[in-house]
């Protein structure tokens, strides 16, 4: 039996910035499948990909940015070779995403109503009637006020407020995948805590798939069900939550989990990080690109890339020292 068309799958997909240095290699190779109705976790240190990842997903690269090889399906068709057209009219529609910064959701210049209103433009209803339901959206992210809400401006709103406003015109248009690229990351602790709270909330109400980029571990625990580890540009480990944090095999993302502050034993005024620092992307190792740092290393880390091992149905590691 073949086995479904995942409703979102990245494969071996490698994309270059052009900079004064030479190209950097920000993607290598980097993969990811995710079913309808999953919550997927993308984690890993700042550098590591992930944006990259993310404005690959919804085909909003940088204008230095190269594809050099791969696709991005959205049900098995692949979005990132369609005519302009083709692309914009997946953007929002089909393929939504939160920023870290809210203000990037919306026009500084045009009240909030008026962008929420247009965001639905692909559906049937009156104006009048998404207006309704702007207010409604308004009022599920836990907007207090959405009346008021829908005659202000974006900057007229709190920092909490404005991410909740940049969720709720994502959701407006009604994706089949949401992605949500460091949601929690400008936000304070308390804010942080209530937008978690939100996407959990949101889980259930959304058919589609949410991708939650983060480098925050926590945040990965609290709302996702598999999780893809990258690392200098490559996906190091695919897992579920539960084996992320129980039975992590690649050395880098054990490393992730021994810093993260919910492991540690007690509390320590400096947070630990993963002693050393990424390879330069201009020039990656030859071997695994972890080696400076891996305290498993061998001599062949040093010369050979590492394989993608699979361990289990859902885990798999790119390291010459795991094997199933
Ligand atoms: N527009 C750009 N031009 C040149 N290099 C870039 C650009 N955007 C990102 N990079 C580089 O690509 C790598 C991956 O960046 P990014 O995808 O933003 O990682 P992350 O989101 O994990 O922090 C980094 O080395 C970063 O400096
Ligand atoms: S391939 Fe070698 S250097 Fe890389 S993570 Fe595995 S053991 Fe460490
Ligand atoms: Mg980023």
């Amino acid at each position: 039996m073949t086995a479904p068309v995942p409703l979102l799958s990245v494969e071996n997909l490698t994309i270059t910035y052009a900079s004064d240095a030479g190209p950097v290699q920000a993607l290598r190779a980097a993969h990811l499948t995710a079913r309808a109705g999953e919550v997927i976790g993308i984690v890993g240190e700042s550098g590591c990909g992930k944006s990259t990842l993310a404005s690959a997903l919804i085909n909003l690269l940088a204008a230095n940015a190269r594809v050099t090889s791969g696709a991005v399906r959205l049900r098995g068709q692949d979005i990132l070779t369609l005519p302009e057209d083709a692309k914009r009219a997946i953007r929002g529609r089909h393929i939504a995403m939160v920023f870290q910064d809210p203000m990037t959701s919306f026009n500084p210049v045009l009240p909030l109503g008026a962008q929420l209103t247009d965001f639905q433009h692909h559906l049937p209803q009156t104006r009048a009637e998404k207006r309704t339901r702007a207010r409604a959206m308004l009022a599920r992210v836990g907007i207090p006020d959405p009346d008021l809400v829908l005659t202000r401006f974006i900057h007229e709103l709190s920092g909490g407020m404005r991410q909740r406003a940049a969720i709720a015109a994502a959701l407006l248009m009604t994706p089949d995948v949401l992605v949500a690229d460091e949601p929690t990351t400008a936000l304070d602790v308390t804010m942080e805590a209530q937008i978690i709270h939100l996407l959990r909330a949101l889980r259930a109400d959304h058919q589609g798939t949410i991708l939650i980029v983060t480098h925050h571990l926590g945040v990965i625990g609290e709302l996702c069900d598999r999780v893809y580890v990258m690392y200098a540009g490559q996906v190091v480990e695919e897992a579920t939550v539960d084996d992320l944090y129980h039975a992590p095999r690649h050395p880098y993302t054990r490393a992730l989990i021994a810093c993260d502050p919910a492991h540690l034993e007690t509390h320590t005024p400096v947070l630990p990080t993963i002693p050393g620092h990424l390879p330069d992307l201009t020039a990656p190792p030859p071997g695994c690109s972890f080696a400076n740092r891996c305290p498993l290393v061998t001599s062949r880390c040093h010369t050979a890339p590492p394989p993608w091992v699979r361990l289990s149905d859902t885990q798999a590691a790119l390291c010459h020292e795991v094997a199933p």
